[in-house]
């Protein structure tokens, strides 16, 4: 591993005494200091970690024009013994670097990603929320830096990561619109990849959902839409006959998320059967109506488990009684336990935070 060096400077004056952490909107409040690494000359230089601040670029940042921009989402947690720590950096990391190759960009040194953002944790120990369903959402980015109105790799990024305490992303279940008509990605694409473009490209179809009174939007194929294939900020998983079903990742059309692996691995342990695979709207529709379909719930980092109790395709609002979702509930509570350390940590995904 790069055994590179992480200078520190020091905020003169921290938010911390001013900030309510009964009352934390996700996103929008952030620590006092930030992982800051530049490349440049083909090499990435060593990170710093500075107070966090506002940056200040030429209006032909290639990145405002063309998108070169990656990001990953992580959480660190407070365990029940007063230390922290990182649910899977480290899956994160590679998931990382496979945006970064399908973007054009360099991939980031473990030491930059993992050692730079236990540093960050480290500083801002006293940060990391200790509620129920609260955590320290880490926030690493890359993105280009050349000042050139060409459509090319840039030669320069950016590196970085910021933190922001936070509370649950959703406060009640979810209403879902099945998309038809609007696609998120296509085998070839870049819908496995966490960049930007992806994001920018759903604001429209999730706004026309959102007058239509619905939260997020379930995506489908883009050649027939009629496979199953994960929301805005989290994949799927549904309770159809007993068994946990959830989309494969095959086409290289949904983002492979680290909660949903660790669900899937987390479920068989619990005895659950598990399986990937194409799920098609239809079954979904006839296992409402004959009574298979018990559970729908979502899976991300921001999101961790989020019941689904609706789902609208066509003239079929499919619905479901979040309070019965036993399996959502069992899956839900056991990350709860693993991440909290009040269960042990038997698939070692838990890595600490200042150590
Ligand atoms: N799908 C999309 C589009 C996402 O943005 C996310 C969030 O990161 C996920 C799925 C879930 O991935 P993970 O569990 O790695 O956070
Ligand atoms: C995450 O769950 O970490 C995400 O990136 C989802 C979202 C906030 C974009």
């Amino acid at each position: 591993m790069h055994q590179g060096t992480i200078k520190i400077t020091k905020a003169a004056t921290s938010k911390l005494s001013t900030t309510d952490f009964n009352n934390l909107p996700f996103g929008r409040l952030f620590t006092d200091h930030m992982l800051l690494a530049e490349y440049k000359d083909g090499a990435w230089c060593d990170p710093e970690i500075v107070p966090y601040a506002p940056l200040s670029f030429d209006p032909s940042l290639a990145t405002l024009h063309y998108g070169q921009s990656i990001f990953e989402g992580i959480k660190a947690f407070r365990m029940k013994d007063g230390s922290a720590a990182i649910f899977r950096p480290y899956e994160n990391l590679k998931r990382f670097n496979k945006s970064a190759h399908r973007m054009a960009m360099p991939d980031v040194p473990e030491f930059h990603f993992i050692e730079g953002m236990k540093q960050l944790l480290k500083l801002e120990d006293k940060w990391i929320p200790t509620a129920e369903d609260h955590a320290m959402y880490i926030r690493p980015f890359m993105f280009a830096t050349d000042e050139v109105i060409g459509v090319a790799p840039s030669s320069k990024y950016y590196f970085m990561i910021i933190l922001s305490p936070v509370g649950p992303y959703f406060s009640k279940p979810l209403n879902i619109y099945v998309e038809e008509q609007y696609v998120r990605a296509a085998p070839g694409g870049v819908g496995y990849a966490k960049t930007a473009g992806n994001y920018a490209a759903s604001l429209y179809p999730a706004k026309l959902a959102k007058e239509k009174g619905f939260d997020q939007i379930l995506w489908m194929d883009a050649f027939e839409h009629k496979y199953v294939q994960e929301c805005g900020a989290m994949n799927v998983f549904f309770v159809l006959d007993g068994k946990v079903i959830t989309p494969s990742l095959e086409a290289g059309t949904i983002l492979d998320g680290i909660t949903r692996k660790s669900i899937v691995d987390l479920a068989r342990s619990l005895g659950k059967v598990v399986e990937e695979r194409e799920i098609s709207i239809d079954e979904l529709v006839a296992g409402y109506k004959n009574g298979t379909l018990t559970e729908a719930f979502g899976a991300g980092t921001a999101v961790t488990v989020s019941k689904i109790s609706g789902l609208q395709y066509k003239d079929t609002h499919i619905s479901l009684d979040a309070s019965k979702m036993p399996i959502a509930d069992e899956i839900k509570q056991s990350m709860a336990a693993l991440r909290d350390g009040s269960a042990p940590d038997s698939f070692g995904w838990m890595v600490k935070a200042n150590a």
